[in-house]
């Protein structure tokens, strides 16, 4: 095994360069704030493994190619690349007001990525990792042109649901060849496709398999993009083809010895490789002293993708092959996201049903406050609904409650009476709080959790309110002015410490408290060894951060949205777009909230369900199954083994000592040959277990 297989694992931060990716957007439509997620997230992550300390590129891209972007194109009557740049030209400008920094954003269509996924198809040929095959391709005869991807609907083979072009994103959501879907009809003319004879090329992805299941094992990152994987490679995996019958796209390159071909590259090869392309544009901006891309790329990097969860298969099987097959390094971790939904359903664009990313600043909200819920509102695999409330709840009760008010109050205190830092040393007390949420940070960034990074200042912030209100400095000017100081001298050290630990988080509130507390230089320079530095002697008054949203804004922005919806509504063309839109932005998997049930029960029936808290004491998974594991749970009066359909999201060694919520009262049953002696609750597809959010004890009844 080369070094590029056997990562030393050593928590971040690590010695070799890291790049931090995040997803291509297709460069085919508006940003909403659902799409905002991954990219803050990638950012979020960013910023906190350089506060550790960690050589890290932060890269990304548009993505120009492929049936996404060329059936919105002709739609509005232009070229592809015209229409792509555009839209590239302004994901360019938006990412940066949501202080989402890359340090490079590329595309794909550029001369950087042309030439190096060139090159990478010419090694995979020379490996003979590829090789050419006749076979099926969908066609329209009335409109005389091959439908690849996007251009072809029909059935999925594998779980029947309509499946559109190369994925089935309303049923499996697998990946599907060229060729696969059942009953094929063209999305150009609607009519019945006919399946013709072409010759392409295959990338041999059946034969990583063993590589991709040791690559697997090494995966960190969120437990989904590291467990579903693991079905795929059990079901066996298919070669993959790279070609594509269609005008827009990188070309196929040149093969020594072969004639040329017309066909393009399939998007899914280029795009990923944009990765390597932006950073290579990075290291040619400030030079390779500064940051080189061979090293990340072809020797010893720490590569972490931040992906929607849709993308998972392309992360964790497609794109890791290639880069075995050119010998590159290997991903450390991938980072895949829930998805997001607007009020409790889907967002949408052609029912402009969305909160777009422009429209939020234009409302003239400061973009930390988007940040903090994104990254912080639930575990970064988890689904996130916004609304307005939750919004303004999330923001007034703890950015302006909790952060901002602890933060006015201290500093107005220190400044009003000390002028600034008062001239002592850091209690013990507060040096232990303050560690211990750098400790949080810290290992937030090495569980890759987002949520925990934010969650570290806040809850240090929360100590800091219950210290002062403690201490209550007021009542000792002038009483114990020695005890007084010390009390401030501690918050202004919290204050400090908040400055760079919610840096990664609100990076513009912390650049604007790292000025009030008088530092000079930049809180995006520093590390979290700043935490306990001393801050300076003198500042002036500050103003306070962080703004109440009052209860009329939100009913104003409710307003707005249900009157812009009702508009689309009655727009004839509404309908008639929804499909194409929605399956562009990959959309429709997000909206498939399930209605509520029409018949309702009694409060005696729900009460027949005896509903208890538990903790699992032990979990082994089930072999032969890809969602099974067998735990013991304790339910106070006994020990039960219950069988549970939940490896997908989890990872079964995190299981013991998680609280769940169990169904005691069930009828036995046998799974797989295992007793099940009850049932686990878990919400949705993915089954995310339900726990308790005190600390009520084992065998509690829930009422
Ligand atoms: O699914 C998508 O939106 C793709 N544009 C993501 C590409 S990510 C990468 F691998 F390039
Ligand atoms: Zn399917």
């Amino acid at each position: 095994m080369s070094s590029k297989d056997t990562h030393t694992r050593e928590p971040f931060p690590a010695n070799a360069p890291a790049v931090v990716t995040c997803g291509l957007p297709y460069a085919n439509g508006d940003l909403h704030i659902g799409h905002l997620r991954t990219y803050v997230g990638g950012d979020v992550y960013a910023r906190a493994l350089e506060s550790l300390g960690q050589e890290t590129a932060f890269v990304c891209g548009s993505d120009m190619h492929g049936t996404p972007v060329a059936v919105n194109a002709e739609k509005e009557g232009t070229s592809p690349e015209e229409f792509a740049l555009a839209w590239h030209a302004q994901y360019e400008e938006t990412f940066p007001r949501f202080d989402v920094d890359f340090d490079n954003y590329g595309h794909t269509h550029d001369a950087t990525n042309t030439e190096t996924t060139q090159e990478f198809v010419r090694t995979l040929e020379e490996n003979d990792h590829v090789y050419e095959k006749e076979i099926k391709v969908a066609y329209d005869p009335e409109a005389e042109q091959s439908l690849p991807d996007r251009y072809v609907e029909g059935t999925c083979p594998y779980c029947g649901e309509l499946a559109r072009g190369d994925e089935c994103d309303e049923g499996c959501g697998r990946h599907l060849e060229p060729g696969e879907i059942e009953e094929p009809r063209s999305t150009v003319t609607g009519n019945p496709a006919e399946y013709r004879d072409q010759t392409h090329k295959f990338f041999r992805v059946s034969e990583f398999e063993e590589y991709l299941s040791g690559f697997l094992d090494r995966l960190e990152g969120t437990a989904n993009a590291r467990n579903q994987p693991r079905g795929w490679l059990e079901d066996g995996l298919r070669d993959w083809c790279i070609t594509r019958d269609m005008d827009w796209g990188i070309d196929y390159p040149e093969i020594e010895g072969e004639e040329p071909t017309d066909l393009v590259l399939y998007v899914w090869v280029d795009a990923p490789i944009e990765y390597v392309s932006s950073t290579k544009q990075y290291t040619e901006r400030v030079g390779a002293d500064e940051y080189d891309w061979q090293r990340a790329w072809r020797e010893d990097g720490e590569i972490v993708h931040v992906i929607g969860r849709d993308i998972i298969q392309h992360h964790t099987v497609f794109w890791p092959a290639m880069l075995r097959g050119v010998d590159y390094t290997e991903p450390r971790a991938v980072m895949a996201s829930g998805f997001m939904t607007l009020d409790g359903d889907g967002f949408s664009t052609s029912r402009n049903r969305a909160v777009w990313a422009r429209e939020y600043l234009d409302e003239g909200f400061h973009p930390d406050l988007l940040r903090y819920y994104l990254a912080t509102n639930g575990g970064f695999q988890q689904d996130v609904d916004f609304s307005w409330e939750k919004f303004r709840d999330r923001v007034n009760n703890e950015l302006v409650g909790t952060v901002g008010n602890f933060l006015y109050r201290s500093l107005l205190f220190a400044h009003r009476n000390f002028e600034g830092t008062p001239e002592t040393e850091v209690s013990d007390e507060v040096t232990a709080q303050i560690e211990s949420a750098v400790a949080d940070f810290e290992a937030g960034v090495n569980d890759y959790s987002v949520r925990q990074i934010g969650n570290a200042t806040v809850e240090l912030a929360r100590f800091g309110n219950e210290y002062i209100q403690r201490e209550e400095p007021w009542n000792l000017v002038g009483e114990d002015d020695e005890a007084a100081a010390q009390v401030i001298r501690d918050c202004v050290q919290i204050a400090k410490a908040v400055a760079v630990l919610f840096e990664p988080i609100a990076p513009g509130t912390s650049e604007e408290l790292w000025s009030q507390i008088g530092e000079d230089g930049s809180v995006h320079d520093v590390t979290t060894d700043a935490a306990l530095a001393a801050p300076p002697r003198d500042f002036g008054a500050p103003a306070e951060l962080y703004e109440k949203i009052e209860d009329e804004r939100v009913e104003e922005l409710n307003a707005k949205l249900e009157s812009r919806v009702a508009e689309a509504a009655t727009d004839e063309d509404a309908g008639e777009t929804e499909n194409v839109e929605a399956e562009a932005d990959g959309e429709s998997a997000m909206s498939d909230i399930e209605p509520v049930a029409d018949d309702r029960i009694s409060f005696d029936e729900f009460q027949d369900l005896d509903l208890r808290i538990g903790e699992i004491l032990a979990a082994e998974p089930i072999e032969d199954s890809d969602k099974l594991v067998k735990l013991t749970v304790d339910i106070g009066v006994e020990e039960r083994q219950i069988v549970a359909g939940i490896k997908q999201l989890h990872d079964v060694d995190d299981l013991p000592g998680t609280k769940v919520v169990i169904v005691a009262n069930l009828e036995k049953a046998e799974l797989f040959g295992h007793e099940s002696n009850g049932m686990l609750l878990a919400a949705g597809e993915d089954a995310d277990l339900l726990t308790t959010h005190g600390d009520s004890s084992v065998g509690t009844k829930i009422r």
